[in-house]
């Protein structure tokens, strides 16, 4: 990694070990991009550039000391709004007077070792400065005073750039910033595929590419968490790219709420991408001298392929954005109460279950929904944060003190950001939700969503929740979240920052969680939001892992985890065995399926296992010794995907290398039985000339065989059919 300022040229270099990003000072002060791609040796590439010639309908900037000099068709690098650039721009103000137009200038640079942490918000890290590579360029806008810093970060070993934007207010009035996005790149053509992952609750991350086209995408989300419906991701890839092949340019956020990605083809073919902050919803009031800090963008490019791009995005979000005492120490096999009892338990009931699971080798009971107030079903209690003791008699401590005879760890459910209507802390406090005076509250669930932006909101949580937690011995914590926010507003906000109260929210959320996680750093803390609707680098920052989604049929698991590696590395994916039929599809599957499945991820139990028949048994306690084996190749090995559920209709597979290529694991599941179907497979990410022993039928194979003619899995698979097949160096 490298970043070099050429001085008598004005030139930006910011090299990785296999990519290149440039950009120039051009033209009085433009910053224009000229190049973000495979790595190459040369900065000097102002020869790319062309003015085009459009006079009147893309009138050249003012001061740029030459005539047809248009920002409209020029490259830039943080392109601003409405001073000559029509196509979509990351950045404007408005200032006092009502106007908007805004133009940056280059003023100033610095390169330096290490990587500055982002005040209050998630980001990529690094332990040691030697580790990092940071650019700082700053801007001005000289009417409005607004000064930008456009930082640009490399980490040693990862093929990212990570961008975001500071703004300084250094005039001596106020003004508003509308939109202030964390990236935007320009390509100078338009061939290219769009990969993001769009859903709903349930059905997150489902893969759609797609070709971009003139005009404008956006993928979005406004409902004040990064959402079940887009995920912020998205890839700009070769129209020809494979998992293995071609140019893949991959791009996601350290943000867990309201966001925008905007891909744009103009009408001379070029192509430009921004991600940041949704602006709509947006307004953010700078008094002099204040600073505001954009969330970060991460950037990947592979040559390598989408497979290149993820396995760039998997390594850096699990050595470089997650953290803890979880981060490298495997998480505890665990059963968790919800699909098998619902609201229905009470100490009892999960004594039997847990007295069911130690035996079969799993290491902790998680208490999920219903343990608190009076919440006997979805209506009432949540902010109540006391034990229920009609269902719990004698408190927490009965529980764990028993799990702990068991030899098992005990994990509890909360939703910190929620409140019942229904419950003591709404009828206390009314004005603490989310709110609009006047304007009747919707209702998600019954429940209203607190406001996160008050700091005695989040006191009151952060006490509530600490007090539970100091009770008794916990050791993890599902925190959830399964309401999207309605008529936004705050009660200890003045009209003209109203605005703020969407990304205010989410600095609430990310104080609580660092306080929390900082004040017990031995609990392993589970995100969720409905299963997988607040699944982004934000919120991995705080917690290593997430319930991927509250579908947990094999099939539907399939497509979930699939798409969701096309960003995010197996350890962030909780994944559970469930009941048959399925509480979601009423599909049945084998119980040894729904193991094989789950096991690729954070690995636990979601059903009653104190009724289970003694062969069930069995093979839970396989599949706990079996993950327990697997665990550091699933987990910190090289992900392949080998087949995909979106597109074959037959069957889909996957595959984990270790890093030191000695052990594979490949997981395939037949999803529809075609009569005379072949099961031919090739491996991938295998070292060439290492003999390998498959671990079903013991036969050795070297890689190269592996890799280039493939293994025969006979052709009598039927529908629900799976396996994993275990490759070792022998
Ligand atoms: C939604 C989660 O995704 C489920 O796993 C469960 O915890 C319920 N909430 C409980 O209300």
């Amino acid at each position: 990694m490298n970043i070099n300022y050429n001085s008598e040229r004005q030139i930006f270099k910011i090299d990785t070990e296999n990519s290149s990003y440039i950009m120039m000072v051009r033209r009085n002060g433009y910053l224009q991009h000229l190049y973000y791609g495979a790595y190459i040796k040369d900065d000097d590439l102002e020869y790319l550039f062309s003015d085009v010639i459009n006079e009147s309908f893309s009138p050249w900037a003012p001061s740029a000391g030459v005539k047809f000099f248009a920002l409209d068709t020029q490259p830039q690098e943080y392109s601003c709004n409405g001073a000559g650039d029509y196509r979509v721009s990351a950045f404007s103000v408005e200032m006092e007077c009502g106007n908007s137009a805004t133009a940056l200038k280059y003023v100033s640079h610095e390169i330096f070792d290490g990587k500055k942490r982002l005040s209050g918000l998630p980001a990529v890290y690094v332990e040691e400065d030697s580790m990092a590579k940071t650019l700082e360029i700053t801007m001005l806008d000289e009417l409005s005073g607004a000064q930008v810093v456009l930082s640009y970060c490399v980490v040693d070993g990862f093929d990212a750039v990570m961008r975001y934007t500071r703004v300084k207010n250094t005039s001596n009035k106020a003004f508003f910033i509308e939109k202030v996005y964390s990236t935007c790149v320009d390509f100078d053509d338009k061939d290219y595929d769009l990969i993001h992952l769009y859903g709903t609750w349930a059905a997150e991350r489902t893969m759609e590419r797609k070709p971009i086209i003139q005009g404008i995408q956006e993928i979005a989300s406004k409902r004040g968490s990064s959402s079940h419906n887009h995920n912020p991701f998205v890839a700009l890839v070769d129209h020809n790219a494979t998992e293995e092949h071609g140019n893949a340019y991959g791009f996601t956020l350290c943000y867990s709420g309201n966001f925008s990605a905007k891909i744009e083809v103009d009408t001379i073919d070029q192509t430009r991408v921004i991600m940041g902050i949704n602006p709509e919803d947006f307004k953010w009031k700078l008094c002099p001298g204040e600073e505001f800090t954009s969330p970060e963008a991460i950037m990947v490019y592979s040559a390598d392929g989408i497979g290149g791009m993820s396995r760039q995005f998997h390594k850096l979000i699990r050595k470089n954005i997650c953290r803890g005492k979880y981060k490298n120490v495997r998480r505890p096999i665990l059963i968790n109460n919800w699909e098998a009892t619902y609201f229905e338990f009470n100490t009892e009931k999960l004594i039997k279950i847990a007295e069911a699971a130690a035996p079969l080798g799993i290491e902790m009971l998680v208490m999920d929904d219903g343990w608190f107030g009076t919440r006997n079903d979805e209506t009432t209690s949540i902010g109540d944060w006391i034990v229920n003791e009609n269902k719990l008699p004698g408190g927490l401590s009965v529980l764990t003190d028993k799990l702990s005879q068991l030899g098992m760890k005990f994990g509890l459910w909360f939703e910190p950001e929620i409140v019942s209507f229904n419950s003591e802390l709404y009828r206390s406090h009314p004005d603490w939700c989310i709110h609009v005076p006047g304007r009747d509250r919707s209702v998600g669930r019954e429940t209203a969503v607190l406001d996160m932006s008050r700091k005695e909101v989040v006191d009151h949580v952060f006490n509530a929740v600490s007090s539970v937690l100091r009770s008794a011995d916990i050791s993890y914590v599902k925190w959830d979240f399964n309401r999207n926010l309605t008529e936004v507003g705050s009660a200890a906000l003045p009209a003209d920052r109203q605005k703020e109260v969407f990304h205010r929210y989410v600095l609430g959320v990310y104080d609580l969680a660092e306080r929390l996680t900082s004040t017990f750093p031995d609990i392993l803390f589970e995100g969720c939001s409905g299963g997988g609707g607040r699944f982004d680098c934000g919120m991995f920052y705080y917690f290593p892992q997430i319930w991927t989604s509250d579908d947990t049929d094999a099939f539907e698991r399939c497509k979930i985890q699939y798409g969701s590696s096309i960003c995010y590395p197996t350890s962030v994916m909780s994944a559970h065995v469930s009941a048959s039929p399925n509480h979601q599809t009423a599909r049945k599957m084998s119980f040894e399926t729904r193991g094989n499945v789950a096991t690729s991820g954070s690995f636990g139990y979601e059903l009653d296992l104190s009724i289970i028949s003694n062969e069930e048994k069995e093979m839970v306690k396989a599949q706990v010794e079996r993950y327990k084996d697997l665990y550091d190749t699933i987990v910190n090995g090289d992900n392949y995907r080998l087949i995909d559920p979106f597109t074959n209709s037959r069957w889909c597979a996957w595959e984990y290398v270790s890093e030191d290529k000695s052990r594979a694991v490949l997981t395939y599941v037949v999803t529809k039985y075609k009569i005379k179907g072949r099961y031919h497979i090739k491996l991938a990410g295998l070292d060439p000339n290492t003999l390998y022993k498959e671990s079903v039928t013991g036969r050795c194979y070297y890689g190269d065989t592996l890799m280039n003619a493939g293994i025969n899995l006979g052709n009598d698979l039927h529908d629900g059919d799976s396996a994993i097949l275990v490759f070792d160096k022998v």
